[in-house]
């Protein structure tokens, strides 16, 4: 995490910071009133996770940014700063941003500012939003808590309504209006009505959330978002590549994700013998069946051709010397592995992800491959431990569950 600090209108320090690789395009978080830029903990862990660089910053007068010295604290204040900060990002942002952050990035964006952004998400950032039903007064001591008053006192908004709306209607670039199923800052009816202002948007409902959606749940929203973002402003340009060569064939199954296994059993002279796999798949639950595919090249296929049982390891995320041991060739595989004899003599690893004991069920012709096929007749599993994956020929971990 790096700090970082934008100068706002007239010269307002407003103060943040980044997160991830500064080659990644840019995602641009706004917090609503009343919230500070710690509100985008858990989506800005997921969007750097996810390859995106992360800037957040605190509008003024709220969290590290500065109380004006002029004074100005209206909603004029909120857009100019906005722009100032586009204007000296490196490169356009998909910009994120709630409740009154919404207002201000739609009209810095549709006035003037289209070219300084690449997409616009708003969570619940209708203008003409009820602010009575999210800030009633403190029933002791009167206080407004989600209003400032300075705010409010400057606040005029029917002017703020017109001045949104008319900018909505000029924004081209894709948009994305997500809402808390359970908000009450606006109803769906006023956010479908305002969405009809806008050329190119997407409308989102997040369940068993209310008015703080990126906070309450973070999982899925930061999964919504994420989604919205591959497909309209994704990392990359698109560009497939097909082909009916070799190459583009590994390159194109290597795009389909698995986790990784070692594949284990006894040798006729009762030595282990063992080989990393990622072909494992499910095959059928009654009878309970799996398959994993063998190169005919593999030295463990003899073994696993002639054995009666063997087992299947499923690997967690701190097994990947494991999976390269295993993958090795001329490695005493067994002898740096901790392991066990199963129920039926084949060799489990220990503290793996999950052990699945097989007996053959079948042997079938896969090309360059034998494909085994085992009725699983145990499997023990550990439930809290990450899969090591992969993917695209690279261990992989999960981004969030
Ligand atoms: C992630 C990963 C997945 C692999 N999946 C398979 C597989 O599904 N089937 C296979 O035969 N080899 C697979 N291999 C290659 C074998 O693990 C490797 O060739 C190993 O050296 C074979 O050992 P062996 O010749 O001692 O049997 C994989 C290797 C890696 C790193």
């Amino acid at each position: 995490m790096q700090p970082v600090s934008f100068k706002g209108f007239a010269g307002v320090a407003l103060k943040g910071d980044a997160f991830g690789a500064p080659d990644d395009p840019a995602v641009l978080l706004i917090h609503g009133g009343a919230q500070t830029r710690q509100v985008w903990d858990e989506v800005a862990d997921a969007l750097v996770k996810a390859g995106r660089h992360v800037i957040r910053i605190d509008l003024r007068g709220h969290g590290e940014s500065e109380w004006p010295a002029d004074g100005r604290y209206d909603f004029n204040a909120f857009v100019e700063d906005l722009r100032a900060v586009l204007a000296q990002m490196a490169s356009r942002p998909v910009i994120v941003a709630a409740s009154l952050g919404g207002w201000a990035a739609t009209a810095a964006l549709g006035e003037e500012g289209a070219h300084l952004a690449a997409g616009l998400v708003l969570i619940d950032s209708v203008p003409d939003m009820d602010f009575t039903a999210v800030c009633r007064p403190d029933d002791e001591t009167g206080a407004q808590p989600c209003f400032d008053p300075v705010f409010a006192r400057s606040f005029d908004p029917e002017a703020a309504v017109a001045r949104v709306t008319g900018a909505a209607a000029h924004i081209r670039m894709p948009v994305l209006f997500v809402r808390g199923a359970e908000s009450e800052l606006s109803g769906a009816d006023a956010a479908k009505g305002f969405l009809g202002n806008f050329e190119n948007v997407e409308y989102a409902e997040i369940r068993e959330a209310g008015q703080m959606v990126a906070a309450e749940r973070a999982d899925m929203f930061s999964a919504t978002l994420l989604d919205f973002l591959e497909r309209k402003v994704p990392r990359f340009a698109p560009e497939y590549r097909q082909g009916s060569d070799a190459r583009t064939l590994r390159d194109a199954l290597g795009c389909f994700a698995t986790g990784v296994t070692v594949v284990t059993t006894l040798d006729e002279e009762g030595q282990p013998v063992g080989l990393t796999a990622n072909s494992f798949t499910s095959v059928s639950l009654d009878p309970p069946l799996l398959l994993v595919c063998i190169a005919k090249t593999a030295s463990s296929l003899d073994a696993l051709e002639a054995a009666e049982n063997f087992a299947v390891n499923v690997l967690h995320i701190g097994q990947q010397p494991t999976s390269n041991l295993f993958a090795k060739a001329g490695e005493d595989r067994f002898a740096a592995t901790p392991w066990s004899r199963g129920h039926n003599g084949a060799p489990l690893l220990s503290g793996a992800l999950a052990n699945f004991e097989c007996r053959r069920h079948a042997l079938h012709e896969g090309g360059d491959h034998v494909i085994l096929v085992g009725e699983v007749v145990r499997a023990r599993f550990e439930p809290r431990r990450d899969p090591l994956l992969y993917f695209r020929g690279k261990y992989r971990r999960l981004h969030f569950a």
